[in-house]
């Protein structure tokens, strides 16, 4: 705001409107990400599209420092490593590249989640650090790297295409001299308050908030809310009987890339997620679901990417009894993660080698295999298990088996490493899942096109309604359970990879509130202010498919109470958009009564003040004041310094001229009337 009113402000930089930063997050004993210096950091721009370019900037270019614009596929471990640690570089701006890199690219690490699931030193050591499989095999773990100078992505081809503009015109060195002064030149602003670690953040936070009126804080907890309903409703005000038995349906919600705000997660998170919710749905819909023996729950955990902020806070309020459900109560547990096909049709069905050891959870892993093995019948779908002593990939289960062995499986289409090339990167889009929409058609006509994609989900969907359905004790033929391809699938997979707002989303969301819903894809990271878009959209989402629309007026719903017929202990209640109908354009909004509720999804550890566990994760994100990149032309070191002289010299010229014109006053100046005194 404070540029827009500086006229010779507007004329001298070119403000890069389509950026995304890289910023700083910390744990227990890390920093890791970017930074700027406090006033941004400043260099000459060259253009990096193959190894060769980067000779200039690490040793022959004669104007350091260099802000390296880099093409996405230089975007490297190796190039990065020889970047990193000279001060020829000021900062990076990184081309997104386009198609996406053939060769994969992850910026993740090789071994996600270490030492925080059920297999770490202290817990079955002979499978921790991904011994045995590599998860992420394309990772290069740049994600977790501490760099010193400010990288963003340049998202607009466009505006990239300035910047090369004004690198072409003057930077090019002609004939191996020199290249001419004015030189262009980018500025990064990305200052971060927080340094070193959490722990130290946190102390500093609270000195902050003791001894500081306006205290200034450096770094926040990551978290947000875990949502989670059921399929027969329960008390949410007590907690279950400890014969009542649940099967957990769980995946994960978010994920994260180098990028602060660009986290598209469209095979790694929203394949799975959006298959749970058709499945969810698909089960609602069964007529005998309120009589069967137990109960499905399904949740959708947030933040499971930062070493499981969502599963492990769940796991510890059942631990301490501040959650419906203790650990007792789960019966089994069916988790999905990354479901995108982009191969075959195989879904594999991990399991825990160490929890299998004891034959009674072996036998009860056994049948939940056959199980689901036997509903996948009729479908495309081939269901089979990985080597028996193969470890579970990283998975929300594996906090629930740091606790207690509970028979469970996690479905994903990988046998060993991920198939998933592009695992947390920018580059994990709707493009990578092969998902199209033929390019003729309209908003409307999109949303009633089921892709390949969306049909390959549907019957992940129906395998997994089929396997819920009996694993709760369900008597009726599971080959009559089919998911609808329309409304889950395709429909949310639209909605919640390309365009989240108006289509689908549009008649289910909060009612007026609709300029939440963006124009762009959402981004999946857990982030600190919640609940993000993203768990707002699955919730409502989940209540639109599983809830059921009631007559309640608006202040009914929103205070619900026995006299209006509303059962506050067992529902939720939300008041929604509605769709317009045929005769006004105004949609009518109506009061949705549902089981679909948040949780807390932040670490345990900042409950406990722990800043420093290894139990728990410790990620924060560090805040910043701005957020911003510049492109300009700058003057020479010399021309700068004799601007500066000649300047001083005209400074103190005047000074001199002002002391003796002020001295002789009276002469230079003589008034020819006595002054008049004046009264005031
Ligand atoms: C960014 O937006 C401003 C204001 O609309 C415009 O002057 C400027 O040229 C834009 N930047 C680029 C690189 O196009
Ligand atoms: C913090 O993150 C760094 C970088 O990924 C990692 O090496 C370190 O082990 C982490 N510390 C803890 C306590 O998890
Ligand atoms: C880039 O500019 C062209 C022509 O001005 C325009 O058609 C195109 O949509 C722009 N691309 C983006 C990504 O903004
Ligand atoms: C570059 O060098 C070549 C041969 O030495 C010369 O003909 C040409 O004029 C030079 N170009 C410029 C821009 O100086
Ligand atoms: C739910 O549990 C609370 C506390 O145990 C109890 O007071 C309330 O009556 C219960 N509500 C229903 C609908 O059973
Ligand atoms: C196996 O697990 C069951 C259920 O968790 C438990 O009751 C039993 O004691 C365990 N058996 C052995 C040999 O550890
Ligand atoms: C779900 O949304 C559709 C429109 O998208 C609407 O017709 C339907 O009534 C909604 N159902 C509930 C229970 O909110
Ligand atoms: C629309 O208006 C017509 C005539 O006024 C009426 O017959 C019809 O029932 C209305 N439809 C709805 C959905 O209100």
């Amino acid at each position: 705001g404070l540029s827009s009113s500086n006229s010779v402000e507007r004329k001298i930089y070119i403000p890069l409107n389509y950026t995304a930063p890289c910023v700083r997050l910390l744990n227990a004993t890390h920093q890791i990400g970017c930074q700027s210096s406090i006033n941004g950091d400043t260099g000459v721009i060259h253009v990096v599209e193959k190894e060769e370019d980067l000779q200039w900037v690490l040793k022959d270019g004669p104007n350091p420092p260099y802000m390296v614009l880099l093409e996405g596929d230089l975007f490297t471990r190796e190039v990065m490593l020889k970047l990193k640690d000279t001060r020829r570089v000021s900062g990076m701006a990184v081309v997104i590249s386009k198609p996406n890199p053939a060769g994969g690219y992850s910026p993740d690490l090789r071994c996600p989640n270490d030492g925080f699931g059920a297999y770490s030193p202290t817990h079955s050591p002979e499978l921790a650090h991904c011994n045995g499989t590599v998860w992420n095999p394309f990772g290069n773990g740049l994600s977790y790297e501490d760099f010193k100078f400010p990288i963003f992505l340049l998202k607009d081809e466009n505006e990239t295409q300035v910047i090369k503009q004004c690198y072409l015109e003057h930077n090019i060195p002609v004939n191996g001299s020199a290249p001419k002064f004015p030189l262009c030149a980018m500025q990064l602003f990305s200052h971060m308050l927080a340094v070193t670690d959490t722990v130290t953040c946190m102390r500093r936070n609270s000195i902050q908030a003791r001894f500081n009126l306006n205290p200034e804080m450096l770094c926040d907890a990551l978290g947000d809310y875990n949502v989670w309903s059921v399929v027969k409703p329960i008390n949410n005000s007590g907690t279950a009987e400890p014969e009542e038995k649940f099967i957990l349906a769980a995946t994960r919600l978010d994920s994260r890339s180098f990028f602060w705000d660009i986290v598209p997660a469209a095979e790694s998170t929203v394949s799975g997620f959006v298959t749970l919710l058709a499945a969810a749905q698909t089960i609602q819909k069964l007529p005998d679901v309120q009589s069967l023996k137990k109960n499905i729950m399904f949740v959708f955990f947030q933040g499971e990417t930062f070493d499981y902020i969502g599963s492990s806070r769940m796991v510890y309020d059942m631990e301490q009894g501040k959650f419906v459900l203790n650990l007792d109560n789960i019966d089994s547990f069916l988790e999905l993660s990354q479901v995108g096909f982009s191969s075959n049709f195989s879904l594999w069905a991990h399991s825990d080698p160490v929890s299998r050891r004891n034959a009674t959870i072996n036998q009860q892993v056994m049948d939940l295999v056959s199980v689901v093995q036997n509903s996948s019948a009729g479908t495309n779908i081939t269901v089979a298990e990985p080597p028996n002593s193969q470890a579970l990939p990283p998975s929300s289960f594996q906090r629930f088996l740091r606790a207690r062995n509970i028979p469970g499986v996690v479905l994903t289409d990988h046998k060993s490493s991920f198939s998933n090339r592009y695992y947390q990167s920018v580059y994990d889009t709707a493009e990578n899942l092969l998902l199209k929409y033929p390019r003729e058609l309209s908003p409307e006509e999109a949303l009633n096109h089921v892709t390949d994609v969306a049909e390959s989900l549907t019957e992940v969907a129906t395998t997994v309604a089929r396997t819920l359905y009996l694993l709760a004790g369900g008597t009726q033929r599971p080959s009559m359970i089919k998911a609808d391809p329309l409304t889950a699938t395709s429909r949310s997979h639209l909605s919640f990879l390309v365009c989240a707002q108006k289509i689908f989303f549009f008649y289910i969301w909060r009612h007026g509130a609709s300029n939440y819903l963006r124009n762009t894809p959402l981004w999946y990271y857990v982030s600190v202010s919640s609940p993000a878009t993203p768990t707002r959209l699955v919730q409502y989402v989940l209540a639109n498919l599983t809830g059921t629309a009631t007559d309640l007026t608006k202040d009914q719903c929103q205070n619900p109470t026995k006299d209006a017929g509303a059962e506050k202990d067992l529902y939720d209640y939300i008041w929604v958009q509605g769709s317009s109908s045929e005769n006004s354009s105004e949609p009518t909004p109506f009061c949705v009564e549902t089981t679909v509720r948040l949780s807390k999804a932040l670490s345990p550890a900042f409950e406990l003040k722990e800043w420093g566990s290894t139990e728990y994760s410790t990620w924060t994100e560090s805040r910043w004041k701005e957020i911003r990149a510049r492109i300009f032309l700058i003057a020479s070191k010399e021309l700068e310094i004799i601007t500066l002289i000649v300047g001083l010299v005209i400074l103190v010229v005047s000074l001199v001229g002002i002391y003796f014109i002020n001295a002789k006053v009276d002469v230079l100046f003589t008034s020819a009337r006595e002054p008049s005194t004046v009264a005031y």
